[in-house]
């Protein structure tokens, strides 16, 4: 008995192993690169000897490591951080039992004109920066001891190519996958969810395989698990050899009473496909998806699964601030996570495909996301942007982004581009049929849109094709309650809203009249801050924007309305609009470039969320004898009395469409106090504090545990205090930061706009009383040390913890 016990154990083990041995292998190619920045082309040889260069893991971003500078080619728009030419090599071995496999090389994104090279063979160029691609290297390999070399050459040197940040080189994951001869083709895998209810939904599948022309039977096992691990379905289905290399299975499992992912409830189901010849998999893959219906109506808005929802969304750019491009899935957690605690509840990907961790966190926390393409068709915006490529790579490049996305519970509808300048001309008609037919041709289930500037119907191209799904209007907001009228019977969406601007804790007064800046398309900004400030009270715009409050009081009021993405939810580094330099990030963020919340943020949560809000501004540091205008976000409650040194400054009610209420104070130094109440019962109270001279540093981490494995990170918020712990609202010293024990010093900012220190640095100004530390983990578990000094104040101390 003992005996067939240990031998069933064996056998399950050497099933398990075998398991192992032949189904695919997906490792992780970022770490031990070299580069050298500048251009090298004997660097394509395997022979090259790259010994002096610079050891480096990826994901790289150089720019992000250079300094600003007016005259960097990339202009102000590109936040003038240096490009050119980069190269990479990296040597790597494989094992002799791999000599039968297929061997592929997978590229998230590289920023852009990259070439690669394997052992010296030319595997292909690829323009897009933001694309995924893969090449097929088993030909080209050597197995056992024999070294292979792969170099890739990144040309980011035809400047400018875009309006915002881009970064530079290999900024996204590359991985090594191993496959049998026969296996799942890549991103021909794809799920969707035809019929949903209460009782039970329809997963269907389709699934490519790819099989050599061979007798051997094949099966498909699909296996559905819930989120707690469970298997809730499986199907196995035979495989037709055809004699054809590539065959689509189609599969059909039912989920009964199946969870609905939703904002508030991501619940993902993980499928789990295998190819099985004689019990043997061959090769397998999990893909994890959401099963939930959505609907755009002409009437009544958006709803998901039958829920009436409004779409509260933020348009991002791809940069994480002091990071650069690099991808970090950290830093975009954070971003995500900040926006989540704000009520955002959808992302618009502006203007190009996003990194695939992006979409999996949009997934698995809980955003509707707008998938976009292109910022530009064939009509160029920059003079060697993506329009140079437009001919040759649009076909492949849209396709390769549903292709890779479509799987995505996230994503609820495609976008074919922003602000598109075949828009103006018939050129619009037939190039945005061609691009809606390619989507629809891999997928049919998400609505496709175009984010459009010309609001005149009649004078829209894009439009006029009569292929988008959604209207989708940057802007115009203006004309949105006449939408139905203009539009009849069509679906809107805004695209793109407001383009506030705002700087982090500057206030210009009265905060009740609204500025333009720049007021048109002709004018330059001529009464603009002269330290290049711009006030955060939200009475700041473009000319072809709004603030905050405008727009929102308006997507609010009209269901047919289905929502909005404000343009942006964070800063970004470039398109610096309303300044000239030194100004080399943007204004527009809800939430500064460091990650520190603007006044707005608090708006919008207490428009947003039902958690109880009551946020009061500005800082409390003014002349004596100044008036002030002192304002309260607020929600749940139904007044605010404000109190300046315990003496009552009235109460204050919202009424009609009001987002905030306002006192106008003459300003005395010491405490401002508000208190909301709701049918007389206090909800919250808050203040704010006149700062005394900045005395000492605080070093506070947004997580004081991290992962000790190279990537993970810490935010330290450095916030300079007078002797009574009250922040100091204009503080601006320098801070000199040490990092000691398992953990370095990643990068630092402030959050200002227009300052030119280098992000890759020990030291760094605050900004209007605050700073950021970005630390990494090294790959070993231990204490991270923390110290910021800054002369005539005391210093701050933090202890961070790496492990496991
Ligand atoms: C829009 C454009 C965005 C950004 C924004 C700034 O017109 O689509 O990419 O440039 O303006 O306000």
């Amino acid at each position: 008995m003992r005996y067939h016990y240990f031998l069933l154990i064996t056998l399950l083990i050497c099933a398990a192993a075998a398991d192992a041995q032949n189904a695919r292998k997906t490792e992780s190619f970022n770490t031990g690169w070299k580069f050298f920045l500048g251009d090298e082309p004997r660097a394509q040889n395997s022979t090259f000897d790259d010994a002096k260069w610079r050891s480096l893991h990826l994901p790289h971003d150089w720019s992000i490591e250079g300094r600003f500078d007016q005259k960097n080619p990339t202009t102000q728009a590109e936040g003038g951080l240096p490009a050119g030419i980069g190269w990479y090599r990296k040597s790597f071995t494989l094992p002799l039992s791999a000599q039968n496999k297929n061997i592929f090389i997978d590229f998230e994104g590289v920023y852009h004109n990259s070439e690669v090279w394997i052992n010296g063979h030319y595997l292909g160029k690829r323009p897009n920066g933001y694309i995924s691609f893969r090449y097929a290297i088993t030909p080209y390999l050597n197995f056992g001891r024999k070294k292979n070399v792969i170099a890739v050459r990144v040309d980011n040197s035809d400047q400018p190519n875009s309006r915002w940040y881009t970064g530079s080189g290999i900024y996204r994951n590359v991985w090594l996958i191993t496959t049998a001869k026969t296996y799942l083709t890549n991103w021909r895998t794809f799920i969707t969810t035809p019929k949903v209810n209460d009782k039970a939904a329809e997963v269907a599948l389709e699934i490519g395989v790819h099989q050599p022309p061979s007798k051997n039977k094949l099966s498909l096992q699909t296996t559905i698990y819930n989120a707690e691990g469970k298997m809730v379905v499986s199907q196995t289905s035979p495989v037709k050899n055809v004699g054809d290399t590539s065959i689509v299975v189609h599969q059909t499992l039912a989920v009964s009473k199946p969870k609905l992912w939703s904002v508030t409830r991501p619940y993902l189901y993980k499928v789990v496909i295998k190819v099985l010849q004689n019990g043997k998999v061959l090769d397998d893959q999990s893909i994890y998806t959401g099963i939930r219906y959505f609907n755009f109506d002409a009437d009544k808005g958006f709803t998901l699964n039958g829920e009436p929802m409004k779409i509260k969304g933020v348009c991002l750019h791809h940069d994480q601030g002091a990071l650069g491009t690099a991808v970090n899935v950290r830093a975009m957690e954070r971003q995500l996570q900040i926006l989540k605690a704000m009520g955002c509840n959808a992302i618009r990907t502006s203007h190009n495909a996003p990194a695939p961790g992006f979409l999996d966190l949009c997934d698995r926390m809980g955003f509707l996301v707008m998938d976009e393409a292109f910022d530009m068709w064939r009509k160029k915006k920059s003079k060697y942007d993506y329009h140079q490529d437009w001919d040759k790579w649009h076909v492949k490049d849209l396709q390769d982004q549903v292709l890779r996305d479509r799987n995505h519970p996230s994503i609820f509808a495609w976008s074919i581009g922003n602000e598109i300048r075949e828009q103006f001309d018939t050129t619009g008609i037939s190039i945005s049929r061609e691009l809606v037919g390619i989507v629809k041709q891999l997928d049919k289930t998400r609505p496709v849109t175009s984010a459009l500037s010309e609001a005149d119907p009649k004078k829209n191209f894009i439009y006029q094709s009569g292929a988008l799904d959604l209207v989708g209007l940057n802007y115009h907001q203006e004309l949105y309650a006449n939408f139905q009228k203009n539009y009849p019977g069509q679906k809107f969406i805004g695209t793109e809203n407001m383009s506030a601007l705002a700087t982090r804790g500057h206030y210009d007064m009265p905060s009740d009249s609204i500025r333009r800046w720049p007021k048109d398309g002709k004018t330059p900004l001529k009464d603009g801050n002269p330290d290049f400030t711009v006030s955060a009270y939200d009475n700041v715009s473009a000319y072809w924007g709004s603030t905050h409050e405008e727009t929102w009081k308006i997507i609010k009021k009209y269901d047919f309305l289905s929502g909005l993405f404000v343009w942006t939810g964070f800063d970004y580094i470039g398109e610096p609009t309303p300044y000239l330099w030194p100004a080399r990030s943007s204004y527009f963020g809800i939430v500064d470039l460091a990650g520190f919340p603007k006044d707005v943020y608090y708006m919008y949560q207490s428009e947003w969320t039902t958690k109880p809000v009551l946020h009061l501004l500005p800082h409390w540091n003014w002349s004596a004898g100044q008036t002030i205008d002192v304002w309260a976000y607020y929600n749940n409650a139904d007044e605010v009395e404000a109190y300046l040194n315990g003496k009552s400054l009235g109460i204050r009610k919202k009424t009609g469409d009001d987002l905030h209420v306002m006192w106008r104070v003459k300003y005395e130094p010491g405490t401002l106090k508000a208190v909301s109440r709701k049918n007389g019962k206090v909800i919250m109270s808050t203040q704010v504090v006149t700062a005394g001279e900045p005395y000492r540093i605080q070093l506070k981490a947004d997580r004081s545990h991290i992962k000790a494995d190279g990537k993970d990170l810490s935010y330290v918020t450095v916030t300079i205090l007078d002797k009574n712990h009250v922040p100091v609202p204009d503080a601006g010293q320098l801070i000199k930061f040490k990092v000691g024990g398992q953990g370095i010093l990643k990068a630092v900012d402030n959050g200002s706009q227009t300052d030119l220190d280098p992000f890759v640095s020990n030291q760094h100004r605050v900004f209007n009383g605050l700073g950021l530390a970005i630390i990494q983990s090294n790959n070993k578990s231990g204490k991270i040390s923390i110290t910021a000094a800054a002369e005539g104040l005391q210093p701050g101390q933090l202890i961070i913890q790496s492990g496991r």
